[in-house]
């Protein structure tokens, strides 16, 4: 069987309605819950030397979507960077700052680019194409940042779109509530697309550099089907399989469709981290989410997914389907919040040298 198609869950650009600007303060309060740890991995683990080692420090956003949140983390950012500098008296001259905004090529970066906050002190930059490979020069980059973004795969496992395999995921969307099968197939991109970002990432940071990842993850020992995110999943899969039976899509239209994302727990990134081998562990940590309304979460997931669900289900379905979702989620608002177990995963990682 041939390879999948490449992932790219762009998102709803523009500033209307259903777009991810006006949409994203889900993500906007990770970034904001991240805001300490990115002050202390600056102040704390990065080596003045890298601060002092070039005029330009050079920066990037992962995933930078079409903002603003990706602002709000530069920000963040860029302040720490300054007051690091203004505490070193053996730098003379501060560096300029030199930002690269990445995502996928069909990213909204005219929004981004017309958005950029007028006062910002750096030069901006936007960057297209897939994370997934190489997309800066070899040792170019200080600091790389990527904020709810570095759980989207690369492409979907093979096995959950194949009619003939035991894993083969019919009737859903995504693993948690699945065969043993279809959570092995994920597990397994999860650690090969997570080993190669690392090592990409690896090969554009210099030694010395850092590695902030924030993503939505799972505390250690929660088992799949009782994250958050796992159970917002399964009730959109849910609602997808009730307009299939109310006969506006096909059954099969909804075998096809699977949700390349995965939120691992502390203890999976860590053996990731390990293995992969070029990068030290600075700090880990799980950052609790605030709880966010059945709304809220229906409008985000409509900003980030709706437009690859039109691609795949047709247009029509989109109001039918988020407003099923809002009502489910009210109606299953134990089921999605009572575990509790709803974090964001923050880590910082080191460029060691190897050889
Ligand atoms: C949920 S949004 C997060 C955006 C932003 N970082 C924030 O916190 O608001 C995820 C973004 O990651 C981007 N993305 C996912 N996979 C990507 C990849 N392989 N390469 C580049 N961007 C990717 C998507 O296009 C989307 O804009």
């Amino acid at each position: 069987m041939e390879e999948t198609e490449a992932v790219a869950y762009t998102i709803t650009g523009g500033s209307g309605q259903y777009s991810y600007s006006k949409n994203s303060n889900f993500q906007r309060k990770a970034a904001d819950a991240a805001k300490e740890l990115i002050n202390k991995s600056i102040a704390e683990k990065l080596d003045a030397d890298i601060l002092s080692s070039s005029n330009t420090f050079r920066l990037a956003d992962l995933g930078c979507a079409a903002g603003p949140n990706t602002f709000v983390a530069v920000q963040n950012i860029i302040d720490a960077l300054e007051q690091k500098f203004q505490n070193q008296e053996k730098i003379s001259h501060p560096p300029e700052f030199q930002v690269f905004f990445n995502d996928h090529a069909s990213n909204d970066f005219n929004h981004l680019f017309t958005t950029l906050p007028q006062e910002r002190r750096y030069f901006a930059v936007g960057v297209p194409g897939s994370f997934h490979g190489r997309i800066f020069p070899r040792a170019s980059l200080h600091f790389v940042h990527s904020s709810y973004a570095a759980n989207v795969f690369s492409r979907l496992p093979k096995e959950v779109m194949d009619r003939k395999s035991p894993a083969w995921n019919k009737g859903r969307i995504h693993y948690s509530n699945s065969t043993d099968e279809v959570v092995k197939a994920y597990e397994t991109q999860y650690a090969k697309d997570m080993e190669s970002f690392l090592k990409t990432r690896a090969e554009e940071i210099v030694h010395g550099g850092l590695l902030a990842l924030i993503v939505p993850g799972r505390p250690n020992g929660t088992p799949h089907s009782e994250a958050f995110v796992n159970r917002t999943c399964e009730v959109l899969g849910s609602c997808l399989v009730d307009v299939a039976n109310k006969g506006m899509i096909n059954n099969e239209l909804v075998d096809s469709f699977n949700v390349g994302t995965y939120f691992a727990s502390p203890q999976e990134m860590e053996a990731v981290v390990k293995r992969q081998g070029c990068f030290s562990i600075e700090i880990i940590e799980s950052v609790p989410l605030e709880r966010a309304r059945p709304k809220e979460i229906s409008s985000t997931l409509r900003a980030g997914m709706g437009g690859t669900i039109k691609e795949h289900f047709g247009e029509e379905i989109l109001d039918e389907l988020f407003d099923l979702f809002y009502k489910k989620l009210e109606e299953n608002s134990s089921f999605i919040y009572d575990s509790g177990n709803a974090i964001s995963l923050f880590v910082l990682l080191k460029r060691v040298a190897t050889e």
